[in-house]
């Protein structure tokens, strides 16, 4: 089974089921500073798990386009994907654990049609924070899981939570046998040896973990699943690796025949680094040093090196990215509409670093040779730094190549120089350093300083302790999320744009002045992310009323803004608002 049919088929089993089917969110998470990418379906659900009411009701199913990197360097195996389809569906507060168990156990063995006797499923084992999953077991008893495909395991394999503080809860997950044989007498779903491949994991999520590390109970009981869509496509087409189906088949074969060198690790890193940076660049990433941009820096060079390994000529570059594109068009039809995008932004990426990687290998083979001459195998961290420094050679390069040549590299000692060059040039760079605004266009500046005022008209209208949390500024509108336990009154509503606009109509000045960190805070200045502004830092205040640490650009003067109004005010995460908010000129 194709994996569009895989997807169909899901999405149609569950709107029968109830569900509204909604659209996948983009890659790059809409206002959410804590991620870089989202890495599952329900990281857009967030404030619907919490409570706040779905417009399309308490059933959802959707596809998620997701972004995992933590494994990126374990890409080129014959599993590991950074980029990937999470298919899922949603109670929030509707069905509990028997329907949820009825459903997968329906969609497995009737609309893919897996044999019973393939599927084992674990549930939770219980402990002081929530007792053992019995209720579950028993509903894969009654649909026909016989109970020596039953397992109870904790924390580490049946409780799901995405990062550190969230929505969580324990969960059942379902798995495969593939039919290999069992790698000891105790080889079970939890074990790594392949015979097991988990493909649907269903998460009960009841509590919400805090940041002190308590479980508190939610105001609902939802359910949250994710099933990987090219995981199963592998499996329902009886392939070994998901490189084997539709979506990647015809880029491998090509890279193949275009190849001088045989070297299929290469060949799974070009084609599936490929196609995380298209689906980034597709949703609007771009590459960069920092950030989400810098991990698409990351996959474009590493392609880059690997089409490099392969000795294919990287003037090919543009036609394999049309193949490409003409695999996935049916899954993604974005691609084909950013088609042409997608093609400037990898080539010219893959034309800043190719100069880059042609010296830096020169010189690492040479310090390789040198080393082999000496019969040693460490790379000192100075060479590694002397490679970045200059050659511009990025170390994780460095560290890849070393892997490569059987060496390894002293990154302590790269990540101690490293630091002090980073001090060294921070002093002299803090003039020039800017706290967030890409786009300085006359609109987006505006609304900059418009952030800065609600912020303030905030903690008066609310109180002191509401702080900033994240902002997202277009040149059409701002929004902007700030802590607060509850949702504002109309009244706050409207005394939060009375008092930003009277700030406007005063005509007060905007001004900049530079100062030390320490100095900043005592001051009393605002400031979102203390650890990311360097040691001398730039502070903007408004008139007497606003004072922030902020990279600027803003307006000389308020009455630049025009008026003031917010158009909505909504649930954005746990004890997070978020405000939208025009400016009409
Ligand atoms: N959120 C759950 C997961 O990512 C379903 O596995």
């Amino acid at each position: 089974m194709k994996a569009i049919e895989i997807r169909n088929k899901y999405l149609n089993f569950f709107e029968r089921n109830g569900h509204s089917v909604i659209p996948s969110a983009p890659l790059i998470p809409e206002n959410d500073p804590s991620v870089l990418f989202n890495t599952a379906g329900m990281q857009p659900l967030v404030p619907y798990l919490l409570g706040q009411k779905h417009p399309k009701g308490t059933r959802l199913v959707d596809f998620q386009k997701c972004v995992r990197t933590n494994d990126i360097d374990e890409v080129g195996d014959n599993r590991h994907l950074t980029y990937f389809e999470m298919l899922g569906n949603w109670s929030l507060g509707d069905y509990f654990k028997e329907e949820s168990v009825k459903m997968s156990f329906d969609f497995l063995t009737k609309e893919l049609n897996i044999p019973i006797e393939k599927l084992h499923v674990t549930c939770f084992a219980g402990d002081k924070d929530c007792p053992k999953d019995e209720e579950t077991a028993n509903v894969w008893k009654k649909v026909g899981i016989p109970e020596n495909h039953i397992y109870y395991f904790g924390k580490d394999n049946n409780w799901w939570i995405a990062g550190e503080e969230g929505p969580c809860g324990p969960d059942t997950e379902m798995f495969y046998d593939t039919g290999k044989p069992a790698c000891s007498e105790n080889c079970n779903p939890s074990c790594d040896c392949g015979k097991f491949v988990e493909i649907w994991n269903n998460v009960f999520m009841q509590y919400y973990k805090n940041a002190d590390g308590s479980y508190s109970k939610l105001k609902q009981k939802n359910v949250d699943t994710g099933l990987g869509l090219e995981r199963m496509a592998m499996l329902l087409q009886g392939k070994e690796t998901p490189f084997d189906i539709e979506i990647f088949k015809p880029v491998m074969d090509k890279l193949q025949e275009l190849q001088k060198v045989d070297n299929i690790h290469s060949r799974r890193i070009v084609t599936e680094h490929l196609r995380t940076s298209m689906m980034i660049i597709s949703d609007g990433g771009r590459p960069s040093n920092v950030d989400r941009g810098y991990v698409l820096r990351r996959l474009i060079r590493r392609m880059t090196r690997h089409m490099n390994n392969l000795q294919i000529n990287l003037d090919e570059l543009a036609n394999i990215i049309n193949l490409y594109i003409d695999t996935l068009k049916e899954l993604y039809p974005e691609l084909d509409k950013n088609k042409e995008v997608i093609k400037n932004v990898i080539v010219e990426e893959k034309n800043k670093f190719i100069k880059t990687l042609t010296n830096g290998e020169k010189e690492f083979n040479k310090e390789a040779a040198k080393l082999r001459s000496e019969n040693k195998d460490i790379l000192e961290g100075k060479t590694v730094f002397r490679l970045y420094d200059t050659f511009g050679f990025p170390p994780e390069v460095t560290s890849e190549l070393a892997k490569e040549n059987g060496l390894t590299i002293n990154m302590e000692e790269f990540n101690k120089l490293f630091k002090e060059h980073q001090e060294k040039s921070r002093a002299g760079a803090s003039q020039k350093f800017k706290g967030g605004l890409a786009d300085q266009s006359e609109e987006t500046i505006a609304y900059h300083t418009a952030t800065h005022l609600l912020n303030a008209a905030l903690k008066i209208v609310i109180n002191k302790d509401v702080h900033q949390r994240g902002s997202n500024i277009t040149a059409e509108r701002m929004r902007f999320d700030f802590s607060c336990d509850h949702k504002m009154t109309e009244e706050e509503k409207a005394k939060t744009e009375e008092l930003v606009n009277k700030w406007i109509q005063e005509g007060l000045d905007v001004k900049c002045t530079e100062m030390s960190k320490e100095e900043a805070i005592v001051s009393g200045a605002e400031c979102m992310f203390i650890e990311k502004y360097p040691d001398i830092v730039t502070v903007y205040t408004i008139g007497d009323i606003s004072k922030e640490l902020c990279g600027g650009p803003h307006v000389k003067n308020t009455k630049e803004l025009g008026t003031f109004k917010i158009k909505k005010e909504e649930a954005s995460s746990a004890g997070v608002r978020r405000i939208k908010a025009v400016l009409i000129k």
